[in-house]
């Protein structure tokens, strides 16, 4: 992870988004196997029953989760600021609907359509340099019990460099300034900004907005090396590898009134 090679204003991360849009297609689509899937299930089981309910995919990129989720049942309509993305959206998924927004503004014509059963945010949180504007759109567009679902990189476990000393043998990641927030660069798909902040500063600015923390998943992490070979037949490294979780679930509610 390179530090940010540049404070510019928000709207020059969208720039970024739509030079690598192709690029994160590429890589991020359709491997059932990639991490990127592993916590859809988090999603699918929270949201269940699907059939019918209104579910906003936030930060949607070329829209296949929505798609998923339509796929199951449900209305799902996505809000992306990058056009690239939504261009890819839309010509894959037609039968959906597509927003393009600035989500450091808010939802923007997202917001229009009130009273979502949900909306799910997948990797998205942490490359939006101000979440204050699109969760206070949130909780006014969720309905009373809505559910707001997202996952992203463990803010403290997440690239950070793995160790194993030498002499001892002993193994860890190499946890430093957790509790900074810090933007950096990362240099996954050709570069954009990642806005770090501790898993603290999420479930409090949720709660700021009304949202209050309802689920948590640290799933383990699924060794890269391992392939298709089954836990049993993971190797001493491979088993530690998986102890330490690098992507974090998080569900919010918005209290149900009356
Ligand atoms: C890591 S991708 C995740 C995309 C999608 N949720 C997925 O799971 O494949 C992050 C997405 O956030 C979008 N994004 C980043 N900053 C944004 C902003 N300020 N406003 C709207 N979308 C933004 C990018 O365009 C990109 O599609």
């Amino acid at each position: 992870m390179a530090d940010a090679t540049y404070d510019g204003p928000a709207s020059q991360d969208l720039v970024t988004w739509d030079r690598i849009a192709d690029r994160y297609i590429e890589l991020a689509d359709g491997r059932a196997t990639s991490s990127f899937h592993h916590l859809t299930d988090f999603f699918h089981e929270r949201l269940r029953p699907l059939s019918g309910r209104s579910v906003l995919d936030v930060g949607c990129g070329h829209g296949w989760l929505a798609q998923s989720l339509a796929a199951l049942g449900a209305e799902a309509s996505g809000v992306d600021g990058s056009e690239s993305m939504i261009a890819q959206a839309r010509s894959r998924y037609p039968g959906l609907t597509f927003h393009t927004a600035d989500l450091v503004d808010g939802l923007g014509s997202a917001r229009a359509v009130a009273g979502y059963d949900a909306m799910v945010a997948r990797f998205s949180l942490q490359c939006i340099a101000d979440l204050d504007r699109l969760l206070r759109d949130a909780v006014v567009a969720l309905r009373p019990g809505g559910l707001f679902l997202a996952s992203m990189p463990h803010p403290a476990f997440y690239m950070r460099e793995r160790v194993e000393d030498p002499v001892t043998r002993e193994r860890y990641r190499k946890v430093t300034g957790y509790l900074e927030h810090e933007t950096r660069i990362l240099p996954d798909f050709g570069g954009h900004r990642y806005f770090h902040r501790p898993v603290s500063w999420y479930v409090n600015a949720f709660a700021r907005h009304g949202l209050h923390l309802d689920d948590m998943r640290e799933p383990p992490q699924h060794p890269d090396t391992a392939g298709d070979r089954g836990q049993d037949e993971w190797t001493d490294f491979e088993t530690w590898w998986s102890t330490i979780p690098v992507f974090l679930g998080l569900c919010f509610r918005k209290a149900p009134t009356g």
